[in-house]
């Protein structure tokens, strides 16, 4: 068994993009830059940002964190997006889901620049990415490809099942894997709430990708012998023997199906730092795009 290290493979893809950050501005460009849009104070929202911030400064990005109140109107909000898409020192920018109730997540996402939209949520980019054109990859899911493919996972003609189909983790997942390309061709079950016989479909998966946010929901007895596990649950529970009083766990029964899988991402460690990773990966392409830019290595 081997664990899937998502926070010491996030450190190397962090400092590969330092090194080419570095040497952008060696040549006399400005630093890509991303900024983030955080309404009210979810905590889970604040935690995912601090990340991010420090992602940046450590990667060598300039960024910007706007922060307004949880009662911001809809037409607020859509000036900051029209201001951020407008201003050419943003190569790139997220506003933080969710969103208050009286907000209309959809009617935002629509009005941020495809060209900017580094979380890869506007449908052109979903367009895109479901045509295998390029495009800008939701955070998740890229990091999940990146994972699979350094760490050799093979998933060409394999049985994978993804769990979840959220637009932003478990159906554009099914759709990279099924694709093909080096890190597709597999055969995908995309399963969800409604699902009739989930352990039977579990039991003939080579690849399970669960994304439902229950916690220990993937036990021993749904896996086979050699699966690849890919925990994308986050959820809190309680533990009296915690300061805090409560630990985080993914979907899955990590200390009774490790030992029967050959690849498994922790939680927390495994996928969560991926994601942050592939959000620089993301700005760093819209900078580069931005101005055609190349130079020798
Ligand atoms: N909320 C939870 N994950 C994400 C993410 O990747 N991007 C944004 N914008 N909001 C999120």
């Amino acid at each position: 068994m081997e664990i899937l290290d998502g926070r010491k493979l996030s450190k190397t893809l962090k400092e590969e993009i330092k090194e080419e950050v570095s040497a952008i501005v060696a040549q006399g460009h400005r630093p890509p830059h991303l900024s983030a849009v955080l309404v009210g104070n979810n905590p889970a929202s604040e935690a995912y940002m601090g990340n991010k911030v420090k992602s940046c400064d450590m990667v060598g990005f300039d960024s910007k964190l706007i922060r307004r109140v949880e009662d911001i109107s809809q037409d607020e909000l859509l000036e900051i997006v029209s201001q951020l898409n407008n201003d050419d020192r943003v190569d790139g920018f997220i506003v933080q889901l969710p969103l208050p109730e009286h907000i209309d997540d959809e009617a935002v996402l629509l009005a941020i620049d495809p060209a900017k939209d580094v979380d890869g949520f506007h449908p052109y980019n979903f367009g895109c990415m479901a045509q295998g054109m390029d495009c800008f990859l939701p955070a998740t899911p890229l990091g999940i490809i990146t994972m699979l493919e350094r760490y050799k996972v093979e998933t060409s003609g394999k049985n994978v099942v993804v769990i979840g189909r959220s637009n932003i983790v478990g159906t554009p997942m099914s759709i990279l894997l099924s694709r093909k390309s080096p890190s597709g061709n597999a055969t995908v079950t995309l399963a969800h709430s409604r699902t009739k016989n989930l352990k039977e479909i579990c039991l003939r998966a080579d690849i399970i990708i669960s994304a439902l946010g229950k916690p220990f929901f993937i036990t021993h007895d749904m896996v086979k012998e050699g699966v690849v596990v890919i925990d994308v649950g986050i959820n809190r529970i309680d533990d009296l023997s915690r300061k805090s009083g409560t630990r985080l766990v993914g979907d899955v029964d990590f200390e009774k199906v490790a030992p029967k899988s050959s690849f498994i991402t922790p939680v927390p460690g495994g996928v969560g730092p991926m994601t942050v990773a592939s959000l620089m990966m993301n700005t760093l392409k819209a900078f580069k795009r931005k101005f055609d830019y190349t130079y020798n290595k």
